[in-house]
């Protein structure tokens, strides 16, 4: 066993956290206040390889891996954690159910200009009455000739109406139990599709949320991904992974967060001396400390063994809920070190705080990882 990142996934980190610096962070606190998405952020996130990480060449990526995927949605989230789901989505929830279960053809006409970052991805599961029981789902694909005509609404889409592909999810057969749903591809343009309402949210404002709308959508037969009927499992495996990439994301938000408190505390002096030399202040960045590595130990750990072939659903899980409450915990403890200036905008902790509580929620709340996990340690 060994602790040391590769040659490689150092290199990336440096490429990553050098382009955040100098692309993302100096707009970051402006497009969270406006809600603003940059499309050219993204663009020139792909002209470094990053919207393709852990896919083949052949399919417009870099051939990478997961882990080297997860540093990249960490250093990113480290200065704007909206920057990390876009990305984040896009590969975990968009891409790779591409990859996994797309035929030849389907990879190439999607799944190579999604990594190329030509395209944007996305995914729709939940629905207005189907959260957390995303079984229970109404939106309804009908078979009409060679095409489908899908019906319902999917909501708090990540990438919502900036993706070019949509993977999504309807009921194809109502009265099946196990085989009720199938997964389909969805472009933008395709008749019947239409963007709803953009939420106004909490945090990560400068991701764009919002619902789709199916309205007798006609999509070709060809766009059924996987298996009919096989759709719930391949959107559950696809959040199996999907929700290492936030348990990333959450990494990042904590070390940012962590980052900004260490400066402060040590350039702000009270009582006579640097806050940071005050035990009260010390014990506080040394428990910050603690659980973020903590929890990007079981976030590279889930990756590295998505890489190596191993299971990785209870790791993922396991990352996400520890990493989701770490970043909760870290940034509110980053906004008490600062103080009073910390409830202000003037530094970005209360940005950090607001962008982490999104973590314990999306790709399954925590309640739901302690679902996925409990099960599968009594099964
Ligand atoms: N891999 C493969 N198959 C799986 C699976 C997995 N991880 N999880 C479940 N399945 C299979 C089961 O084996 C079962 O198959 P059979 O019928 O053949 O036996 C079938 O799926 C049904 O499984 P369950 O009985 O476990 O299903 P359930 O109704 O009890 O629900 C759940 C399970 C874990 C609670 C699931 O509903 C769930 O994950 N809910 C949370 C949904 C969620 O995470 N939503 C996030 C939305 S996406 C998002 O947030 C994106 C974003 O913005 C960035």
């Amino acid at each position: 066993m060994q602790f040391m990142l590769s040659e490689e996934h150092e290199m990336l980190r440096k490429t990553v956290r050098d382009f955040a610096k100098k692309e993302v962070e100096p707009t970051a606190a402006e497009r969270d206040e406006q809600e603003l998405f940059y499309r050219d952020i993204f663009t020139k996130m792909a002209e470094l390889g990053l919207t393709g990480i852990p896919w083949p060449e052949q399919y417009g990526g870099i051939g990478s891996d997961y882990l080297a995927y997860c540093i990249a949605v960490e250093e990113l989230s480290r200065v704007c954690a909206s920057t990390g789901v876009t990305l984040s989505a896009h590969t975990s929830l968009a891409c790779w159910p591409l990859y996994k279960f797309g035929t030849e053809a389907q990879k190439q006409t999607y799944l190579k200009p999604l990594a190329l970052g030509e395209k944007i991805g996305a995914y729709g599961l939940t629905e207005p009455g189907s959260g957390s029981d995303a079984g229970s789902m109404k939106t309804n694909a009908r078979l009409v000739g060679d095409h489908y005509v899908i019906n319902g609404s999917k909501i708090f889409i990540t990438n919502g109406g900036i993706a070019d592909i949509y993977i999504v999810f309807a009921v194809t057969d109502a009265t099946s139990k196990s085989k009720k749903t199938t997964a389909f591809i969805i472009e933008k343009d395709f008749a019947g599709f239409s963007i709803g309402k953009k939420e106004h949210k909490l945090g990560i404002r400068s991701s764009p949320t919002t619902e789709i709308i199916f309205e007798d959508c006609k999509v070709p037969k060809e766009n059924i991904l996987g298996q009919l009927g096989e759709g719930f499992k391949i959107a559950m495996m696809t959040l199996d992974g999907g929700r290492n990439g936030i348990a990333a994301q959450a990494v990042g938000i904590a070390q940012g967060a962590l980052d900004a408190a260490i400066d402060y505390a040590k350039t702000r002096e009270q009582f006579g001396k640097p806050i940071a030399a005050q035990q009260g202040i010390s014990f506080k960045l040394a428990d910050m400390a603690t659980s973020i590595e903590a929890a990007r130990l079981l976030t590279y750990q889930a990756a590295w063994r998505e890489s190596e072939g191993l299971s990785y659903g209870m790791e993922s899980a396991m990352s996400k809920l520890f990493a989701g409450d770490t970043a909760m915990k870290v940034t509110t403890e980053a906004v008490q070190i600062f103080g009073g200036y910390g409830y202000t905008k003037d530094y970005p902790v209360e940005r950090y705080m607001r962008d982490a509580k999104i973590t314990q929620i999306y790709e399954g709340t925590q309640e739901i990882q302690r679902l996925v996990i409990s099960r599968m340690l009594t099964k």
